[in-house]
């Protein structure tokens, strides 16, 4: 089916206001996929700000795949100390094992999701950031951008699967299968910029044309959350 909103809008926009994120490739550069994985795991559960200076330290300790996978679990640990969900931390160096004996990080959503400690959200975000595969990572800012454009008014979690297929979907632009490491970042820049829980601010947005919600005018209802 077609895309919620075109893509050439949206990269047009990143490429004016892309955030200078610590962990993010300078423009133009490769990212590393050592990189981009640890700095998504650490992003599972913390947050952006709290991130950028604990990956610097991260990765002056641990280099690269190799120099992980060859710490001891304890000294990984250690390092890990304040960032909480230490079972991240356990998995990490697990996985750095297994790809280290392999000689590298799969290129593929699939072969990512068995590695331990990546789910569906990292595989994806890995596999578009550091492979440029033609997937969309769906975290909160993803959900959140995409039940806007399709004023989804399912609550959260039913919608999930939904929302995970209409953003699979904006891949059928070419536009988007051109650059999908920048197509995911630039969905996380609206979400954490523009399309914000609260206040959104849609006279700003490149997808104000294609929003739902906003031309019903119920954007700052969206996403619904079923009570807990
Ligand atoms: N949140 C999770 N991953 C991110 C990334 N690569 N850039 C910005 N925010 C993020």
């Amino acid at each position: 089916s077609a895309p919620l909103a075109p893509a050439a809008p949206l990269l047009a926009w990143y490429d004016r206001h892309r955030r200078l994120l610590p962990f993010r490739a300078p423009e133009g550069g490769r990212p590393e996929p050592y990189q981009v994985w640890l700095s998504e795991v650490m992003l599972q559960q913390t947050t952006v700000a709290a991130v950028g200076p604990r990956f610097a330290r991260f990765l002056a300790r641990f280099p690269d795949v190799e120099a992980l996978a060859a710490a001891p679990e304890a000294a990984v640990m250690e390092e890990w100390a304040g960032l909480g969900y230490y079972a991240r931390a356990r998995n990490l160096h697990a996985c750095a094992r297994i790809v280290a004996a392999r000689g590298g990080f799969p290129g593929e959503a699939a072969a990512l999701r068995k590695l331990p400690g990546i789910g569906a959200y990292t595989a994806a975000a890995i596999a578009a950031i550091a492979f440029d595969q033609p997937v969309v990572p769906v975290d909160g800012n993803v959900e959140r951008v995409v039940a806007r454009l399709a004023a989804e008014a399912t609550p959260l979690p039913a919608a999930k699967p939904r929302l995970v297929a209409l953003a699979e979907g904006f891949m059928a632009d070419a536009a988007a299968r051109a650059r999908p490491g920048d197509f995911a970042q630039a969905l996380f820049d609206l979400g954490a910029t523009l399309c914000t829980p609260r206040s959104p601010v849609c006279a700003l947005c490149p997808w104000r044309g294609a929003c739902a919600a906003q031309r019903q005018g119920v954007q700052e209802t969206l996403p619904r959350k079923a009570p807990k």
